[in-house]
């Protein structure tokens, strides 16, 4: 592994946090980053809605089966679309764009020593609707994702999962690790 992209390979999805505050200066650090993301058109279609109230947090992790992590986490980010601002209102764009500014979030967080993790919310209709709902998100507002922040108590080795079986050149290889 190439010791430039450290950066890269150290990021892990965290789920355990420390009770330390994450500041309004570093959470304004991860949104440049997240909004410095390449966007279709530039259409930049992103809303970031920062939650750090423990009720709010908690019921968040009610509505998301595999986010029960956001009940202890000092910090959540709902990451939603703005329908009607993404490149001719296709929902792909809008998805595509919004999964570069996550990353770039997620590695920004991973930089400054923080521990993050990724909250699968669409397309799980029940996620969306129960997110909808508890944050009255208007109905071109489409909640994508949250990331559960914090200081990690918990660290995890750095990794890629290369695998040579999906790399082809030039033309198509079917190869029997392909699948896997
Ligand atoms: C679309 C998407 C949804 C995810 N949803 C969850 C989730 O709901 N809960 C969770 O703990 N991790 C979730 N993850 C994180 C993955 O489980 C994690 O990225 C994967 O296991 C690889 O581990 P790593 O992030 O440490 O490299 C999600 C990741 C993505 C990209």
């Amino acid at each position: 592994m190439n010791p430039a992209l450290q950066f890269i390979f150290s990021r892990r999805s965290i789920r355990s946090f420390t009770e330390q505050a994450v500041s309004d200066e570093l959470v304004e650090d991860l949104l440049q980053a997240a909004m410095a993301a390449p966007s279709a058109k530039k259409k930049d279609p992103w809303h970031f809605l920062v939650i750090r109230d423990r009720q709010r947090l908690r019921a968040m992790a009610r509505i998301q089966p595999y986010g029960r992590m956001l009940r202890q986490a000092p910090l959540g980010i709902l990451v939603c679309g703005d329908i009607e601002l993404a490149l001719d209102q296709e929902l792909s764009f809008m998805l595509q764009d919004l999964s570069a500014a996550m990353e770039n979030l997620l590695l920004a967080a991973n930089v400054l020593g923080l521990g993050a993790c990724w909250v699968g919310v669409h397309p799980r209709k029940e996620r969306m609707s129960g997110l909808a709902e508890l944050f009255g998100l208007p109905e071109r507002i489409i909640p994508v994702a949250a990331v559960a922040l914090g200081w990690p108590a918990k660290t995890a080795e750095a990794r890629t999962r290369y695998n040579p079986a999906r790399v082809h050149r030039e033309e198509w290889t079917e190869t029997s690790a392909g699948g896997s």
